[in-house]
């Protein structure tokens, strides 16, 4: 890559531990700035994209990532345009080496949700300005960022540069899919420890392990990853219980196999007590939510907190933004 290739965030992978805490807690401190103070955006990010337009290429539906995206975007004065599928040549039509370069003349960003993760990978390989990752059939930062914020916002942020957060056990119980691998390799960046429990044949595939561990490895104090058929296993004394639906977008052909698959692994409350969580866990859900994976009892009760961390998406965008595009990658 040239020295002047712009720095893309494609996965939880592309972060250090400490910019993966600083962008958790720089969208902490936008959130308390502008939700406690008049409601006024901070002067470091008024204006910051002033005159600047965000490409936003989006292969697939989406309610949480293209309204915290592009309010992120508007936040700093800059113009978010959405382009669905049906709207440019993404991949169809044109290559996505033409589309980056044209895409990366005329703006300042690229976020773009793809089928194939090789999709966002190749939009950055060619573009001459960020590309930031808004779903991929891996990964999913932006989510990941929101997710730690609402952790650190149930389990107090600490005074020190960390956040505090090691030693915390999340229990993922459902789907190997793009939210786990990369909450995966945050956690084991953070400290944070995951057992996650999918059925035969669902389990975190081969290459991605590798994936994780090498997170771990770049972490001074790495949590670790633990698997298991057996949902009441991995929530043995977690913190946080976890899932998305069984049935990602673009798999909608093998529901039936799938939901026959995934039978005994939904959440709920008598799971969760026989499995022994913790008194105080709390349930999590990137959402769209299938009634499938979560008993309405657990999703709309008091544990969870699922509205929030959908909330916290807005700010986890206008944290990335900020590192991404406004600051050029430079994480501080
Ligand atoms: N969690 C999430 O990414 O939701 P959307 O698909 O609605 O963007
Ligand atoms: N795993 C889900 C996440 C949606 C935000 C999907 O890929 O459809």
């Amino acid at each position: 890559t040239s020295p002047f290739a712009p720095r893309h965030l494609l996965s939880i992978a592309d972060l250090t531990p400490a910019e993966l805490t600083t962008l958790v807690r720089n969208a902490h401190h936008h959130k308390d700035a502008i939700k406690s103070g008049t409601g006024e955006v901070p002067h470091t990010l008024r204006g910051a994209l002033a005159g600047k337009t965000v490409a936003m290429t989006f292969s697939k539906r989406s309610t949480r990532t293209r309204v915290s995206t592009e309010g992120a975007i508007a936040t700093m004065g800059g113009c978010p345009m959405f382009l669905g599928k049906d709207d440019i040549q993404l991949g169809v039509n044109e290559s996505l080496y033409d589309t980056a370069l044209v895409l990366s003349s005329m703006t300042a960003a690229i976020v773009a949700r793809v089928g194939p993760h090789s999709d966002v990978a190749d939009l950055a390989k060619h573009s001459t300005v960020p590309v930031i990752n808004a779903l991929s059939d891996l990964y999913h930062p932006l989510q990941i960022i929101a997710d730690f914020l609402t952790i650190a916002e149930i389990h107090p942020l600490s005074s020190s540069t960390s956040l505090g957060l090691e030693g915390l056990k999340i229990a993922w119980i459902g789907d190997a899919n793009n939210v786990l691998y990369d909450l995966a390799i945050g956690a084991m960046k953070l400290g944070v420890d995951i057992s996650v429990a999918t059925p035969t044949g669902y389990e975190i595939p081969k290459e991605m392990r590798t994936v994780i561990e090498h997170a771990a490895s770049t972490s001074p104090r790495a949590g670790k990853l633990i698997e298991t058929r057996v949902p009441e296993d991995a929530i043995k004394g977690a913190d946080i219980l976890v899932t998305d639906t069984w049935v990602s977008m673009g798999q909608e052909e093998e529901t039936a196999k799938r939901l026959k698959a995934f039978e005994g692994f939904q959440i709920t409350s008598e799971l969760a007590k026989r499995g022994g969580a913790k008194d105080s866990w709390s349930f999590m859900h990137c959402l769209p939510r299938h009634p499938e994976e979560v008993s309405d009892e657990v999703f709309y009760g008091p544990r969870s907190v699922v509205f929030r961390e959908a909330e916290n998406r807005l700010w986890a965008a206008i944290s990335a933004i900020e590192a991404f595009v406004v600051n050029k990658g430079k994480i501080q």
